[in-house]
């Protein structure tokens, strides 16, 4: 089986301005030939999806979206943006079902699914995101919740998808769950991947996501399983994500 290459991608949610763009040249620049190795992605606001795609020209830096429609077609949908448009302003990942979504905004496993059917509709890579409240981690449910999410949130493919266990209680704070839990969940994962997809399950990358920072990046990397990172916060400074990648093991 060919290695899986490390994806770590940056979610810079509903932060920055046009100027922010700046950090994404200072970022190439801190890593250098880091991205070679490293699939590094960065997922700015809607609106600075175009300006960023233009400023990674001749870099090895990818762009990507936070959310899409789940309407694949042009329509009349107001305010909705499609994959498709997404993609030809430049994006190349698009992150569905982020806990944000799911929480603050309703959005439940069959919605996220069909966006993910819609990335991949417009060429494009969903990066599904997956994982428990502290409510259920503490009821221990977290199998049971993290494996039905898998079931329901990931299209019929394996070919093109990323997954990303973000642990709710984990993000946007300090606390992370210890190395021994995030390589039980993501067994899990892959388990419930396989048990889908067979062999081909084996290609889909997982990443970690919840308090990444440049701290903690090389013990969440050196995790079995974990085959990168979606980070918030942290990569909003390219002196901060520039850390954390070059953290990862085949930085070096
Ligand atoms: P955080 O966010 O790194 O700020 O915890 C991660 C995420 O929400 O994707």
């Amino acid at each position: 089986m060919a290695a899986r290459k490390p994806l770590i991608a940056g979610n810079w949610k509903m932060f920055g301005r046009a100027a922010d763009l700046g950090e994404i040249a200072a970022l190439s620049e801190a890593i250098g030939p880091a991205s070679g190795a490293i699939d590094v992605l960065i997922c700015p606001p809607a609106p600075y999806i175009g300006a960023a795609a233009e400023q990674v020209r001749g870099m090895s830096i990818l762009i990507g979206a936070q959310d899409c429609s789940a309407v694949g077609a042009d329509s009349a949908r107001t305010g909705e943006i499609s994959a498709a448009m997404l993609a030809d302003a430049g994006a190349l990942c698009i992150i569905v079902g982020h806990s944000e979504r799911r929480t603050l905004h309703g959005e439940t496993s069959d919605l996220v699914r069909r966006k993910a059917e819609a990335a991949l509709s417009a060429g494009v890579t969903p990066i599904v995101c997956v994982g428990e409240t502290q409510a259920e981690r503490e009821a221990g449910r977290v199998a049971d919740i993290v494996g039905q999410q898998v079931r329901d949130s990931v299209p019929e493919q394996s070919a093109n998808i990323v997954v990303a266990y973000e642990p709710v209680w984990a993000i946007g704070g300090t606390r992370t769950p210890t190395l021994p839990e995030i390589a039980e969940v993501h067994t899990l994962i892959r388990t419930v991947l396989a048990e889908r997809f067979g062999d081909q399950a084996n290609a889909v990358r997982i990443l970690y996501g919840g308090s990444v920072g440049p701290k903690n990046a090389a013990e969440i990397f050196s995790v079995e399983g974990v085959d990168g990172a979606l980070v918030g916060r942290a990569s909003l400074k390219a002196t901060d994500f520039a850390a954390i990648i070059l953290a990862h093991p085949a930085a070096s």
